[in-house]
């Protein structure tokens, strides 16, 4: 292995940069030549390959989203984008790719390897949601980013005896809804992964009211229900005004947290060490250690959703 790639795929991700930094730093330093591909799998496709050095990617640790672009790639679904992927890695004799998305980044990239490729991946989004794996790069950042959001939610709805709906993202996984509303004290928390019953949200809402709480705030992972319909349900049922707002890519930008720039150094370190061995393969940080499995058990994990503390941020909001 002499020539690697990097590329960043998908919805970009806090910590990307972090990540695309190590990685050309640590191929550099294993001797490695290391070529950085714009537009993800789009520019593997169209040959935006650039090659990269240490400055290169200075001065990009602190920084959100990711200076290589990325994109969301129909072409490289197809046999045929594959194949005009492979002849362009060919041609710079780019014998392994560090992969760095979420989990259509990690099907790419297992068609890379069918075709003779060696990828190490890295989990990078903010929806948390690779299941073998405790955190993906850029799940934190986000997280707290909801969890300041909130704080200014919280002012407005108090000062208007309000409840504020505030949707945040998670591409059917919960895992941010959670984590921020029970960090931040959301009164009421929709995940997906939990049957919504509006009858006993109305309730605990009616409740905490003639309890003498002046404002609440519900925090709705999306894609479970129109934020919109919600309040008008509530708003009929419990005669509370509610106002709602979708965070959208609010949540997706900024500063990446010092975890999630740890989780991405480190990580960029260890795929550079396995693709400097020939190993394909994907990079997960579980119960405190670092682990690399292959991409098919990766993309298999079942999700143990975190009922413990969904049940916990229930009792604790009062
Ligand atoms: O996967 C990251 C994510 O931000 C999801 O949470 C969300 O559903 C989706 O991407 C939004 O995609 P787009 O950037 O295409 O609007």
């Amino acid at each position: 292995m002499e020539n690697i790639a990097v590329l960043t795929s998908g919805g970009d991700s806090p910590g990307m940069n972090a990540c695309i930094r190590a990685v050309v730093r640590c191929g550099i330093a294993n001797g490695l030549t290391v070529y950085g591909v714009q537009r993800g799998y789009a520019g593997l496709i169209n040959d935006e390959i650039i090659p990269l050095n240490e400055r290169s990617v200075g001065n990009i640790i602190q920084l959100g989203g990711t200076f290589l672009k990325t994109a969301r790639c129909k072409e490289f679904m197809t046999p045929e984008g594959v194949d005009k992927a492979v002849k362009n890695l060919r041609k710079y004799n780019i014998d392994g790719v560090v992969v760095i998305g979420g989990d259509g980044t990690f099907r790419g990239a297992n068609e890379l390897i069918k075709r003779g490729v060696k990828c190490a991946c890295i989990p990078a989004t903010i929806d948390n949601n690779l299941f073998y794996t405790d955190y993906t790069i850029g799940y934190d950042t986000a997280t707290n980013t909801v969890v300041n959001l909130i704080n200014n939610f919280r002012d407005t709805s108090l000062s208007h005896d309000r409840v504020s709906i505030i949707e945040v993202m998670g591409a059917g996984c919960g895992d941010i809804a959670l984590c921020a509303g029970l960090a931040a004290g959301a009164d009421v928390i929709i995940v997906p992964e939990i049957k919504l019953d509006i009858d006993n949200i109305c309730e605990r809402l009616s409740n905490a009211r003639n309890h003498g709480k002046e404002g609440s705030i519900v925090l709705l992972a999306e894609k479970v229900c129109d934020p919109k319909k919600l309040a008008e349900v509530i708003q009929q049922r419990c005669g509370i005004e509610c106002r709602t707002a979708i965070l959208g890519h609010l949540q997706r930008g900024g500063s990446p947290s010092a975890f999630d720039r740890n989780l991405a150094s480190r990580s960029g370190a260890i795929a550079v060490e396995r693709l400097k061995l020939e190993e394909s393969g994907v990079v997960g940080y579980k119960a405190g250690q670092y682990i690399f499995v292959p991409i098919e058990e990766a993309l298999s994990a079942k999700q143990i959703f975190d009922i413990g503390g969904y049940q916990l941020a229930q009792k604790l909001s009062f």
